[in-house]
């Protein structure tokens, strides 16, 4: 399956998606085949560039909305033959248009155990909740922000001494196991949705 990956910024689970997915010992089943930016100059672009990958990068200020932003984004995909998303950092809310298109070929990660802390700052919602759990979930997108059918989570400690700086350090690592297992269960159809958008697991 060829694989687009979403960024903004850092893109360490970009990276973590390249090298599983060029590791020979796991199960081949996807590509990376491009990286797409809605920010230049991010640390994202030169992972790509290093690992050959093609790149673009689309400026909403080119854009008139954001569905026009995003029609030109899934453009792009199309052009590209991509069959999967992998939304890994990137920033922003999609159009229920781009979401209908690409349901069940479109996954993201979010630095929490889902269905608690949706949305922004999500480690330092579950440090002033005084949560003693935390971890990462990797998930179907649909229409609502962070609420779509769950493919894999990980979870982490947290420590009475933790920082949203250590949190964050320590969620990253677990991301890095849960977004390649993933992707590996979507681009094997071991995890998908049905026509009512549910998950099926086999
Ligand atoms: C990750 O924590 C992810 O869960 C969130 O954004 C962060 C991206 O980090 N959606 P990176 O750019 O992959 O390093």
């Amino acid at each position: 399956k060829k694989v687009a990956v979403l960024v903004s910024g850092n893109g360490s689970n970009l990276q973590a998606l390249i090298d599983s997915t060029r590791d020979r010992s796991q199960c081949m089943c996807a590509e990376v085949a491009l990286v797409i930016s809605n920010k230049k100059d991010v640390y994202a672009l030169k992972r790509a560039e290093d690992a050959n990958i093609p790149s673009l990068v689309f400026n909403h200020k080119d854009y008139a909305s954001r569905e026009e932003f995003d029609r030109a984004v899934s453009k792009a995909l199309e052009a590209h033959r991509i069959d999967l998303v992998c939304l890994a950092g990137y920033m922003r809310i999609l159009s229920a248009e781009f979401v209908a298109k690409w349901k069940g070929r479109l996954i993201n990660i979010h630095p929490s155990l889902l269905p608690r802390h949706p949305g922004l700052h999500a480690q330092r919602q579950c440090l002033e909740a005084g949560d003693t759990l935390s971890g990462c979930t990797v998930h179907f997108v649909d229409e609502g922000m962070d609420t779509g059918p769950i493919i894999t989570q990980e979870r982490v400690p947290v420590h009475p001494e933790d920082t949203v700086e250590t949190l964050t350090a320590r969620i990253h690592t677990a991301e890095h196991r849960a977004y390649p297992r993933a992707l590996r269960l979507v681009a094997t159809s071991r995890a998908r949705l049905n026509s009512q958008g549910q998950i099926i697991m086999s």
